[in-house]
C-alpha cells in the first residue's frame, strides 16, 4: 500500500472541497455538528422537518463560516418526501460526501400503550428514513472512493429507557445497518459510523430537565455529573466526517459522560 506520507493533523480535519447533509440541524445536536463542518471549511445543506424560523437561523449562522451552505427541508416520515431531499439534492449539484443521520423522533409510552402510529413513525424516521438516504447517497461515495456515514443513534442503544421501547429499537436497527455497511463499503475508504448522545439539553428534553428533582436525578446517574450541551457532540462528528477519523469505521461512539458505564 502506498504511503501517503505525513499529513498535518490540522490538514486532515479539514473539510474543504466536501457536502455534507445534516438531518435535523435545524435545531439541538444536528446544529452543533452543522456548525463544526462549516467551521472547518465544508458547505452544508441544512436540514429541518419544515421550513421554519429555527432552520433560517441554523443557515444564517452556517453561513457565516461557510457561505456556499444552503438549506433543504423534507419530512423524513414520508418515503417520497426522503426520496425528493436526495433528487433535490442532485439537482441542486450538492450530492454530499458525508451524510450525517441525525434527526429522530422519540415517543415516551409503555411498552403495551405505544401505538402502531407511533411506533411505525419512530421506525420510518430513525431507521428506515437513514437507509433511504444511505441508498440514495453512498453509490456515489463509493465511486469517488472517499465518503463518510454518521448515523445518530443514543445511549439507549446500551442502557435503553422503560419507556421507550421502540425509540431504542430504531436506534438498536440502525448501529446494526452501520456495521453491517462499514465491512461492505470498507474496501473503497467510505467510512460508517455511530455516534450515541447521552443526556443533551436540546428542545425534546427541555422542560423535563428544567423541572430540579427530575433533573438532579439524571444528573446523580451520569458520571461526569452534568447533561451536554447541543455542541458536545461536535468535535466526535468532525473527527468521523474528516480524514482524520479515515481509520475508524462500524464503530459506536458514546458521547455520554460516561451514562452508558455499568453501575
Ligand atoms: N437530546 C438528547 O438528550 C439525545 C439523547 C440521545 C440521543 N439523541 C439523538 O440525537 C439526535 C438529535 O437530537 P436532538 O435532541 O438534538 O433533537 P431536537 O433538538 O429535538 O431536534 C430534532 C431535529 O430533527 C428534526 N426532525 C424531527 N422529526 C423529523 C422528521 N419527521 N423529519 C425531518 N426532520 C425531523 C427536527 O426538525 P424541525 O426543527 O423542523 O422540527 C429538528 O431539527 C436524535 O437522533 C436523537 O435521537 C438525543
Amino acid at each position: 500500500m502506498k504511503d501517503e506520507g505525513f499529513r498535518k493533523l490540522s490538514d486532515m480535519f479539514s473539510l474543504k472541497g466536501r457536502t455534507a447533509l445534516v438531518t435535523g440541524s435545524a435545531r439541538g445536536i444536528g446544529r452543533g455538528i452543522a456548525l463544526a463542518l462549516a467551521e472547518f471549511g465544508c458547505r452544508v445543506a441544512v436540514h429541518g422537518s419544515k421550513p421554519s424560523g429555527h432552520l433560517d437561523e441554523a443557515l444564517a449562522l452556517v453561513r457565516e463560516m461557510s457561505p456556499e451552505s444552503f438549506s433543504v427541508s423534507a419530512n423524513l416520515a414520508d418515503r417520497k418526501a426522503v426520496a425528493g431531499l436526495v433528487d433535490e439534492l442532485r439537482a441542486r449539484d450538492a450530492m454530499p460526501d458525508i451524510l450525517v443521520a441525525n434527526a429522530s423522533v422519540q415517543y415516551r409510552a409503555k411498552w403495551n400503550e405505544i401505538t402502531p402510529v407511533q411506533a411505525d413513525e419512530q421506525m420510518q424516521v430513525n431507521f428506515h428514513s437513514t437507509l433511504q438516504l444511505v441508498q440514495g447517497f453512498a453509490p456515489r461515495m463509493l465511486e469517488a472512493k472517499w465518503g463518510r456515514i454518521v448515523t445518530v443513534g443514543s445511549v439507549q442503544e446500551r442502557r435503553p429507557h422503560p419507556d421507550m421501547a421502540v425509540y431504542a429499537a430504531s436506534k438498536g436497527a440502525q448501529e446494526n445497518l452501520v456495521r453491517n455497511l462499514a465491512k461492505q463499503f470498507g474496501p473503497t475508504g467510505v467510512t460508517v459510523n455511530n455516534l450515541c448522545p447521552g443526556v443533551f439539553l436540546t428542545d425534546r428534553n427541555r422542560e423535563a430537565l428544567a423541572d430540579p428533582v427530575y433533573g438532579k436525578a439524571v444528573t446523580d446517574v451520569i458520571p461526569l455529573h452534568r447533561y451536554a450541551m447541543p455542541h458536545d457532540a461536535a468535535g466526535a462528528a468532525l473527527l468521523l466526517c474528516s480524514d482524520a477519523g479515515r481509520y475508524i469505521t462500524g464503530t459506536t461512539i458514546l458521547v455520554d459522560g460516561g451514562l452508558s458505564l455499568p453501575k
